[in-house]
């Protein structure tokens, strides 16, 4: 279905907000894509649509807010219907998130939902992952941290702020790495391997991707299914 739009992320965040339905408990993910599914359900809720949101940064709450969306938390909705997120790449229904450092709770909110749903433009879809890894670290283990990850192969550089000087401050209070490991070709274990590291709270390899829509310049967008869900 063609959307009117010729921006390919405001075309699959504002097609996967059709998605969402009353009485909803939604995950709000975060960044620029997903910013326009939370401003097409507050045009929603302002029309009457029941829902909760969920935020998975400072960011998606603030927007949240300012659209009129009314917030819940996992401690009062364990369970959410829904999931909307952007991505950095995905190949396979697995996904590296994290550029913008909030992957932790973005995986938190993702994982406790039914259903995950990734809204990128096409530029990021491709065979084989190869963009660097964000992992939230502890700050105290960055040089340990450093050290195993070349074990597995990776070369970690400790992200800079922007308009701050010294490393990005993740919204839990980390410092956020990215692991460069060229071509991944075994995805699952590598997540797998990165969880066993001490001093990595999170990183940003999504295993659990249900299905992934995909903006194109012509205003399209593709849609794709792991399972009939
Ligand atoms: C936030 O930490 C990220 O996981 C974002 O969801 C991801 O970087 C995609 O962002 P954009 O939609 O802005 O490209």
């Amino acid at each position: 279905m063609k959307n009117t739009t010729q921006n390919p992320k405001q075309a699959a965040g504002e097609r996967a907000a059709k998605l969402v339905k009353n009485n909803m408990i939604v995950g709000l993910g975060t960044g620029s894509t997903t910013a326009y599914a939370i401003k097409e359900l507050g045009r929603r809720v302002a029309d009457g649509l029941d829902i909760l949101g969920v935020p998975t940064s400072y960011q998606s709450a603030f927007l949240a807010t300012e659209n009129g969306i009314p917030l819940t938390t996992l401690d009062e909705h364990p369970v959410l219907d829904i999931d909307i997120d952007g991505a950095d790449q995905v190949a396979n229904f697995i996904a590296i998130k994290g550029g913008g450092a909030a992957h932790t709770r973005e995986k938190i909110v993702a994982e406790s939902a039914k259903k995950f749903v990734v809204v990128i433009d096409d530029s990021k879809m491709a065979d084989v992952l190869s963009h660097p890894v964000p992992l939230e670290v502890i700050p105290a283990a960055r040089k340990l941290v450093e050290k195993n990850v070349a074990k597995l192969g990776g070369k970690t550089q400790v992200r800079m702020g922007v308009n701050k000087d010294g490393p990005v401050i993740s919204d839990n209070g980390n410092f956020i790495m990215d692991a460069d490991f060229g071509k991944i070709d075994d995805p699952v274990s590598l997540s797998k391997e990165l969880s066993y590291c001490t001093g990595i709270v999170e990183h940003g390899i999504f295993t659990n991707v249900d299905m992934v829509y995909i903006g194109k310049k012509d205003g399209t967008v593709k849609i794709i299914s792991l399972r009939n869900l």
